[in-house]
Order: C-alpha cells, then sequence, then structure tokens
C-alpha cells in the first residue's frame, strides 16, 4: 500500500519553507503517485478538531519564492506541554495521545516534521509513541546539530547583511556607532557571518562574554585612527562577562520558552556613558525571518523536501535529513537535538574576523 505523507511546518517560520513542502509534494504526488495532506500552524493543526488540507501539485503551484509557510506554523503548540486555558489561568496539559490518534484517524501513515530545535524534541517524542517520522531542519539561527546548515539560514545572513551595508552610510555622516541587534537565539551564527558579510567593526556573540573594555578600545582605536563611526553587531544571546543574557519574557512569562532581547539597548546605555561618540540601536528582528528564500535555500529546501520522501521510500524513520558537505543524507533525529551547534570561538570563522581586524569583544 502507498504512504499517506503527512506534513507540518512547526517552531518559528523562516524563508525556505515553501520549497520544502513543494519539494515533498512533487516528489510524491508527481513522481510515485502517493497522497500528501498537510497539517497546519504545526502541531496544533492535530489537537482538538484536526485541521489540514489535500496537498496535491495545485496547492504547491508557485510557491517556490514565497516566505514563510503556505501551511501556517506555531511555536507554542508543543503536545507534550500544550498550553490550555483552566478556571481563567493558563496550564500546560499532555495531549500527545489526542495527536497521535487524530493523525491515524487522518489515514497517515508517515509525518514529516519541518522545523527547529523545539518542532524536532517533538517529533522524537512521538516516534517513541509510534509514529513513523521523517524529520527536516528549518531554521534561521542555524543552531541544529547533524546538517552543515539549515535552510533559513542564508537567507536571513543576507537580510542582515544588506541592512549593514545600508547602515554604513548613515553612520558614517552622522559620526554614530551604529548597533544592530540580530536574531539567533543562543547560537552567533546570524551574527559572525552577516557581520563579516557586512563589514562590521564589532561582533559580539552568546559564545564569547564579551569585555565591555575590549569593545570600547576597538571603537576608540577607530577613531584614532580617523574613522569616526563604527558597525557594531550583537546578537540577542550575547552578554557581557560579568552580567546574563537579555530576556525580553522570561519561560515563566511565556508558557516554558525564554524570548531573548534587549541587548543592543543595554550596550548603547554603556557605551553612551563610555564614549563620547553618540550611537543608535537598531533592531532587526522579524525581518529576518520574513520575504522571499535566496536561491541557495531554495536549492536546499528543494534537495531536503525530496530527500525526506526518498527517507519514506526507503522505510528510513526516526530520521533528519541533513547536508554533509556536497550532499544531502541522513542523520538520526536523536543525534540533532542532544545539543546545539555553536559558533567555535576557536575556529575558523573567528579567526578569520579578528585577522580581518573585527573586533569579537575579547
Ligand atoms: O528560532 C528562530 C527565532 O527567530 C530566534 O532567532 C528568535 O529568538 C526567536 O525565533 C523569536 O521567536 P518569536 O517569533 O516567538 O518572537
Amino acid at each position: 500500500m502507498n504512504p499517506t505523507i503527512a506534513i507540518l511546518t512547526g517552531g518559528g517560520d523562516c524563508p525556505g519553507l515553501n520549497a520544502v513542502i513543494r519539494g515533498v509534494v512533487r516528489a510524491a504526488v508527481l513522481q510515485r503517485g502517493w497522497r500528501v495532506i498537510g497539517i497546519e500552524d504545526g502541531f496544533d493543526g492535530l489537537v482538538g478538531t484536526p485541521r489540514w488540507r489535500e496537498l496535491d501539485l495545485a496547492a504547491v503551484r508557485g510557491i517556490l519564492p514565497l516566505g514563510g509557510t503556505i501551511l501556517g506554523t506555531s511555536n507554542r503548540g508543543n503536545p507534550f506541554a500544550y498550553p490550555v486555558r483552566k478556571g481563567g489561568e493558563t496550564v500546560l496539559r499532555d495531549v500527545s495521545a489526542e495527536v497521535v490518534a487524530n493523525f491515524r484517524a487522518l489515514g497517515a501513515t508517515t509525518l514529516i516534521a519541518v522545523g527547529g530545535d523545539g518542532t524536532l524534541k517533538i517529533a522524537r517524542r512521538l516516534g517513541e509513541l509510534g509514529l513513523d517520522i521523517v524529520a527536516v531542519p528549518k531554521t534561521i539561527d542555524n543552531d541544529l546539530q547533524g546538517t552543515d546548515v539549515t535552510f533559513g539560514y542564508n537567507s536571513a545572513v543576507g537580510v542582515v547583511s544588506e541592512a549593514l551595508d545600508r547602515l554604513h552610510s548613515t553612520a558614517e555622516s552622522h559620526h554614530r556607532v551604529m548597533i544592530v541587534e540580530v536574531m539567533g537565539r543562543d547560537a552567533g551564527w546570524i551574527a559572525l557571518e552577516a557581520g563579516i558579510s557586512g563589514s562590521a567593526d564589532v561582533i559580539l556573540l552568546p559564545e564569547i562574554p564579551f569585555s565591555l573594555d575590549a569593545v570600547c578600545a576597538a571603537i576608540a582605536g577607530r577613531r584614532e585612527r580617523g574613522n569616526r563611526f563604527s558597525i557594531l553587531v550583537v546578537a540577542e544571546g550575547a552578554h557581557p562577562a560579568e552580567g546574563g543574557k537579555v530576556v525580553r519574557l522570561s519561560a515563566g512569562e511565556n508558557l516554558g520558552v525564554e524570548r531573548l532581547g534587549g541587548i543592543g539597548q543595554a550596550l548603547a546605555a554603556e557605551l553612551g556613558a563610555r564614549l563620547d561618540m553618540e550611537n543608535r540601536v537598531v533592531v532587526l528582528g522579524h525581518v529576518q525571518r520574513g520575504g522571499s528564500p535566496t536561491p541557495f535555500d531554495r536549492i536546499l529546501g528543494s534537495r531536503f523536501g525530496v530527500k525526506a520522501v526518498q527517507l519514506v521510500e526507503q522505510g528510513k524513520f526516526g530520521r533528519m535529513v541533513a547536508l554533509a558537505g556536497r550532499q544531502v543524507d541522513s542523520v538520526p533525529i536523536a543525534a540533532a537535538v542532544e545539543a546545539l551547534n555553536l559558533v567555535d570561538p576557536a575556529g575558523d570563522l573567528c579567526r578569520t574576523a579578528e585577522e580581518l581586524g573585527i573586533c569579537l569583544g575579547r
């Protein structure tokens, strides 16, 4: 009997999700004559009355260049800790049995879960409950182990890099320090690669707790060399050696999930007090996740979608598609979520940045 694939996109959206969905549908429906259904809004769509739609060829026509996900997503719908309102309060309930029952009632045989760290951890647990699952790694943060890169990351780096190009002229005209706060959670990949690409002067990463003295010395040194402006890129998870991360919403306030943000403003206050230079803060925020995917992410998303269908055909469940060098391969989902993929402070990229004269805050 042919498989029926259910596909869902979970966690924060990112460019390239639609390329994956289209890749899955074209490989499964067009090439193999299988059925594909799309679950709406991540695992949320399998709680209560299922929300889903048929994904035939017409449903994915023209979606390759589109940002976001045609299926919708949610980063609040963990079936093992699902928020429900009870007596005026929000409590967390385990609704995983309901999710499994709904999945089976739809006639689906295999789940393709497209998501980041959180979604993949849920997928792994659902696999332990008996679902046949294939995972596809998505996140602008590039913080997943097991794959050389996640799709969405290249697009986000492109957005930040372009923003840095644009900020140079205004920073230079006004002789200011521009502090650009970027996403990435606990990983500094976006800050580091976009900072190198966008010719930043200072890049602060979560992986290298920074010294304010070093940052001030770098900016002052530039001024002494005649550069009356500086561009500073700070990852949202970066923090001083003697302080903690700046949190916008604590896990307690936000259903178990911490939201980072605010380090840019905190730095501006410190630098304003220490340097005789005006500064401005730019928080790029969700702009980094929006818009059309780059060609790299369209290709990677398409390759991941096709590979996911090949894994279903081979009965290789519990695995995540992955890029290894130039090859798309697969690894156990468990291996991908054991630890985060973080920037190596002693690695080649950091060394390159410092050889270029970029201050990494140490
Ligand atoms: O994981 C992707 C990401 O964009 C992080 O870089 C960021 O910290 C977080 O999601 C923001 O989440 P939300 O969309 O819930 O504000």
